[in-house]
């Protein structure tokens, strides 16, 4: 049992993770992976397409077992998907025939809420995210960065203690990405969730984080974890500042290194 005075966050220890595809090779995407996050941090994974950043976040979901290795977090070892942790994918993933409202519902009632209780509630989510007046509509009927909005309600709506975040905006354009950065800022503050965010944007992942990961090219490692912090003071001329721009840049160097990494041919 853990020890509940004890926050643990997300303990990963040794993870690894294959692929073995019933036709084709076996493909080797994490190799003993160690990472801890800290309850309530928002902790931004950045490294080459294809190193493992999905794979290991579905692992920390329970939607991939886990094969070697732990994870673990403040109610327990993972082994399965729980209500305790929530994902937002970079395609939205709502439910096309529901309407915003009906969607967040479905958020809810996985907590088994349901009736008044569970409306109000749908509302307080669709108020947070700003779109209150799209009740009614369906996904089909809103544009990129809303449909980003509604999932990211459906999800918050089941007040998951950990939130993992695969790509979010990786859809949207530049504009409409800098505004919902700002918004999940603002939604993190408030809610002081735990959150595992993968991009491949390195000024998005300082923006937004606590402490930054850089992993290595395929098979995924952790190459290093920096602290970062400028998510902590709100302030909205961050992405000028000397000390943003230092930071963005060394992280990129690193992430570059790993990219360059992953192009070179593997030895005969
Ligand atoms: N279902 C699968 N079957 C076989 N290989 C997979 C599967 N999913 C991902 N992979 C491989 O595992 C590696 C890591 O993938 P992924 O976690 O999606 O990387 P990332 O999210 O960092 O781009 C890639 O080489 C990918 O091709
Ligand atoms: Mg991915």
């Amino acid at each position: 049992m853990t020890d509940p005075s004890v926050p643990t966050g997300i303990v990963i220890t040794g993870l690894s993770h294959d692929y073995t595809p019933r036709a084709g090779t076996r493909v080797r995407a994490l190799e003993d992976v160690s990472l801890t996050v800290a309850t309530g941090s928002f902790h931004a994974l950045l490294g080459p397409s294809g190193c493992g950043k999905s794979t290991l976040l579905y692992c920390i979901g329970g939607f991939l077992p886990v094969q070697t290795g732990s994870i673990r977090t403040d109610r327990g070892l993972v082994t399965d998907p729980g209500p305790d942790r929530g994902v937002v994918f970079q395609n939205f993933a709502l439910f096309p025939w529901k309407t915003v409202l009906q969607n967040i519902l479905y958020g809810i009632g996985k907590r088994g809420i349901r009736g008044a209780e569970a409306r109000d509630r749908a509302q307080h989510f669709i108020d947070l995210v700003h779109l209150t007046g799209f009740e009614a509509s369906f996904p089909g009927q809103l544009s990129g960065g809303m449909q980003q909005r509604a999932a990211l309600a459906r999800t918050l709506a089941a007040e998951p203690d950990i939130l993992l975040m695969d790509e979010p905006f990786g859809a949207l354009d530049a504009q409409t990405r800098r505004i919902m950065q700002e918004e999940l800022l603002g939604i993190w503050r408030q809610t002081r969730q735990t959150v595992v965010f993968v991009t491949h944007d390195v000024a998005e992942a300082v923006y937004l984080s606590d402490a930054i990961s850089v992993m290595s090219a395929r098979p995924g490692r952790i190459r290093r974890t920096l602290s970062a912090g400028f998510n902590r003071a709100a302030d909205p001329a961050v992405f000028k500042r000397p000390d943003f721009t230092e930071q963005v840049e060394l992280i990129w160097q690193m992430v570059r290194a790993e990219v360059d990494d992953a192009r070179r041919p593997a030895p005969a």
